[in-house]
């Protein structure tokens, strides 16, 4: 069967920084306890006015330039985010337009953390099947206009951070390079769903969002962070090992490990169990925070251009956020 590789990868994060000590002006926070409890030191803040659009548009012209191509080119266009510009229409539609592909059909992905795999697997069949040639899969996030930055909201909003990173997934034409998607595997569990979430506006409330929702902060992220770190770490050695062995791959034969980017210490807990050496590891949360659906791919876009990821390599990526959701992928690069 033919296969579906990436053939470009780019990222867009902000220029403004926000360190762990601005934040601590903001809330009773400190960069000690960030730092030891997350291993974030700094993350990006967007401007007043740029939106996901922006940072998506950006990291989706770099994909497209890195794989030779032209918006033009794309047959369909996948964005996966927990912060959509706007209710709807979907953010990908807003893209579609700024990159000037008109026609292209577009699809918005709802998968939070997981969303870039939820999207890079559907492209995977939209490719394989012989539906589509080349697919445009997009992850974005601007967290930052819907954080709690007073106290109360500490536990969230150290951790996230915006970005947004995209590749371009095309049928691997070659017959006598083996690279590609080689497997991957989702998973969910809804009945965590509430146990992090965003309460309002919300179409099961009517109004969807009013003033007392407003004073109780329900339209900001709530996060039983114990909860999910508990899970994180059972569910992820559990996709990575069960997309491994769907893909053939053994463990040791992987180059690279990227996780997605919640917490430094939910990755080092992950590698540790799994036995895997720090230096098959990168991590960027320390620079940028955790951005959701931004983050595996902006890994991505970062390992390949800073030499960690070569054409033949093995990677493999593994993934868990709000939902619950979780995913894992292995790509013979
Ligand atoms: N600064 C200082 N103190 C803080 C902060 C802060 N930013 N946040 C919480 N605290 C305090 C708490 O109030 C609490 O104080 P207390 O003991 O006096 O009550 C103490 O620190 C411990 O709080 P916990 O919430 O239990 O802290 P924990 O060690 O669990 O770390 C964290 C919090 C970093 C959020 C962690 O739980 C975590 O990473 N969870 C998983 C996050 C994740 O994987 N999310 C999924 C992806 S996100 C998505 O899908 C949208």
């Amino acid at each position: 069967m033919q296969r579906a590789r990436i053939t470009g990868t780019g990222m867009f994060v902000p220029d403004r920084v926000v360190t762990n000590d601005d934040l601590s002006g903001l809330m009773d926070t400190s960069d000690e306890w960030i730092q030891q409890r997350t291993g974030i030191r700094e993350r990006r803040w967007v401007e007043p006015g740029q939106t996901p659009t922006d940072l998506a548009s950006a990291a989706a012209e770099q994909a497209l330039a890195d794989a030779g191509l032209e918006a033009g080119d794309i047959d369909c266009i996948l964005l996966a985010t927990l912060s959509p510009e706007h209710h709807f229409p979907g953010t990908s539609f807003f893209v579609q337009a700024r990159l000037g592909c008109s026609e292209t059909p577009c699809i918005d992905l709802h998968a939070q953390c997981t969303g870039f795999l939820y999207a890079l697997s559907l492209a995977d069949s939209l490719v394989t099947s012989g539906k589509y040639r080349r697919v445009l899969v997009i992850g974005a996030e601007v967290h930052s206009t819907g954080l709690d930055l007073s106290t109360r909201g500490r536990d969230v909003s150290v951790i996230f951070g915006d970005g947004a990173g995209a590749v371009v997934v095309e049928a691997n034409q070659d017959t006598d390079d083996p690279g590609g998607i080689l497997a991957v595997r989702l998973g969910a569990e809804g009945e965590h769903a509430m146990r992090l979430c965003v309460d309002a506006p919300a179409s099961g409330r009517s109004p969807r969002i009013d003033q007392a929702a407003l004073d109780e902060g329900l339209h900001y992220p709530h996060m039983e962070g114990r909860f999910v770190f508990k899970h994180a770490v059972r569910r992820m050695p559990q996709v990575l090992e069960q997309t491994l062995s769907a893909g053939g791959v053994k463990l040791q034969e992987v180059d690279l490990f990227l996780f997605h980017q919640a917490n430094l210490r939910i990755n080092e807990f992950v590698a540790n169990q799994l036995e895997i050496p720090v230096e098959k590891t990168f991590n960027n949360i320390m620079r940028y925070g955790n951005c959701s659906a931004g983050s595996i791919p902006m890994l991505l876009a970062e390992s390949s251009r800073n030499g960690r990821l070569a054409r033949g390599d093995l990677v493999s990526l593994t993934g868990f956020g709000s939902g619950f959701s979780w995913g894992g992928a292995v790509i013979r690069w």
